[in-house]
């Protein structure tokens, strides 16, 4: 088998915040993976700079460990090899403190280098500024930054601003990551790749469309920050929106970072504001013996919504008439994300009325499970007439794709794309505040009305309400979870 790993430049990657929650679960576990396939060339170092007062060997046990909490017990030789591109530095992202050693260890630009600011949003300045006081960056440096970009278009604004008085935007990585899901892009390579559905994939052809996002976790120990963002800011604006444009935009010329990014933010801009009747925000609530939102949030009056969903439309050429059906939440009845693609019936049926109603159906399902499926309608089986049913044509890629289908983590792509310098699957300055320009009326009327989410039960659909959204239009929720 002919080796799929691309390689890659000798890099520096700085991960400001190395030692916080994200690059325990996420960046560094990814990262050794990438180590293991090879994708660290000789001279590459991974240079963690955090708070904590940890010496080297410290850092290294906590890598370690943090491997095995993500992937288990990891191969002796491969761990230590490992381990030894592994530096540390305390350093004060406000004041003085370790900035000369983090200098000291980058001398010269002769490695791509790259800085992951895997920290709260309030340190970007000074991080910015400190790092240009102290020469340790050129016109090739890139910076990675994490959402929550701003919490509204106004904040995303002057965190942009800020930004680009540092860098150019060429410089600038902002990971969304369901962008690195492979999935995600796999609808890319299904909708551009095959000639067999663009054709069909507009308004003449397509009924609706449902995203949903289901998660059966609740918010756990990010009470805090969850419960000041809610499933709008925390999902909807950012990650849902992503597969909302990539499911609806134009074919773009190139698969390039701005080909791409031109046609979403084209998307983007063409949603219509939703109506708030459109709209249901739901809490989760008690289920015997789980704890409810409030608790989880430590507020007994709070008003922010863990689910949400919400019809839309793309008003263009393409999709007048077809709705979008957006919904996410916390606590729901099973981790399943999905893209259900619903086309419209055939416009008369030779099989007379008895054959019932019948859609075909592109279900792009994103986990837990990866892969696409088909429902195709055919005879049902045996004498009496002819009478129809819907079956899938199914592939799942574990069982096409067998050993190959081991897909990589979302950060471990990512990381090695701000490597290699490609900014497709990252999101740009002005899509980012498009899209907070779209959800902050929403919010705004939410807050001037005073409302209040409807509760749902944890382990359930979400709250009927959001039934009636769809069912109203005679359609209806595929199941969560089946
Ligand atoms: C994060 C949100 O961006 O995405 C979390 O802040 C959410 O609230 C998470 O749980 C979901 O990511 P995934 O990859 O598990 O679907």
């Amino acid at each position: 088998m002919v080796s799929r790993i691309i390689p890659v430049e000798t890099f520096d990657l700085v991960i400001f915040g190395g030692t916080g929650d994200l690059a325990r679960r996420k960046i560094l576990p990814g990262l050794f993976k990438r180590f293991c396939d090879g994708q660290m060339p000789v001279g590459s170092r991974i240079i963690a700079a955090a708070r904590s007062e940890l010496d080297l060997s410290g850092f290294q046990d906590f890598v370690v460990e943090a491997v095995e909490d993500a992937l288990g017990t990891p191969d002796a030789d491969q761990i230590s090899g490992f381990v030894d591109t592994l530096d540390y530095v305390t350093i004060d992202a406000l004041g003085e403190e370790g900035w000369a050693d983090l200098a000291a260890k980058l001398p010269a630009f002769d490695k791509v280098r790259a800085f992951y600011f895997s920290v709260g949003p309030s340190l970007f300045e000074a991080l910015a500024e400190r790092l240009h006081k102290h020469g340790l960056v050129d016109t090739e440096t890139r910076i990675v930054v994490e959402k929550p970009f701003g919490r509204d278009q106004e904040s995303a604004k002057a965190l942009n601003a800020t930004l680009r008085r540092h860098f150019d935007e060429s410089q600038i990585y902002r990971i969304d990551h369901y962008l690195g899901k492979e999935t995600v892009q796999n609808l890319m390579a299904v909708r551009f790749g095959n000639m067999l559905f663009e054709p069909l994939w507009n308004s003449q052809y397509i009924d609706h469309i449902q995203i949903s996002v289901a998660e059966d976790v609740g918010v756990g120990g990010r009470g805090a920050y969850y419960d000041k963002s809610g499933a709008m800011r925390d999902m909807v604006q950012n990650h849902l929106m992503q597969l909302l444009c990539l499911t609806a935009m134009e074919p773009p010329s190139f698969f390039e970072p701005d080909a791409v990014r031109d046609e979403k933010l084209k998307v983007i801009r063409a949603l219509t504001p939703v109506e708030p009747h459109h709209i249901v925000r739901g809490q989760y609530t008690d289920s015997s013996d789980e704890v409810t939102y409030r608790e989880d949030v430590g507020d007994p009056r709070s008003r922010t919504e863990s689910y949400i969903a919400l019809k839309c439309h793309v008003s263009n050429w393409r999709w007048a008439g077809t709705p979008f059906y957006l919904r996410t939440g916390k606590r729901l009845k099973a981790r399943d994300s999905e893209i259900n693609v619903v086309f419209k019936q055939t416009p008369h049926s030779i099989f007379g009325p008895e054959a019932g109603e019948h859609h075909n159906e592109l279900r792009i399902q994103l986990q837990p499970d990866e892969g696409i499926n088909l429902r195709v309608t055919i005879k049902e089986p045996g004498p009496g007439g002819m009478r129809l049913m819907d079956v899938p044509l199914d592939m799942s890629f574990a069982e096409a794709l067998g050993e190959d289908a081991d897909t990589p983590d979302a950060y471990e792509r990512l990381i090695m794309d701000v490597i290699r310098g490609n900014q497709t699957l990252f999101m740009r300055d002005d899509e980012v505040e498009a899209a907070w320009a779209w959800t902050d009326p929403i919010i705004q009327g939410w807050e001037a009305r005073h409302d209040v989410p409807k509760p749902y039960e944890s382990f359930s659909n979400g709250p009927t309400d959001a039934d009636l959204l769809i069912e109203r239009d005679g359609r209806n929720w595929r199941e969560i979870g089946r």
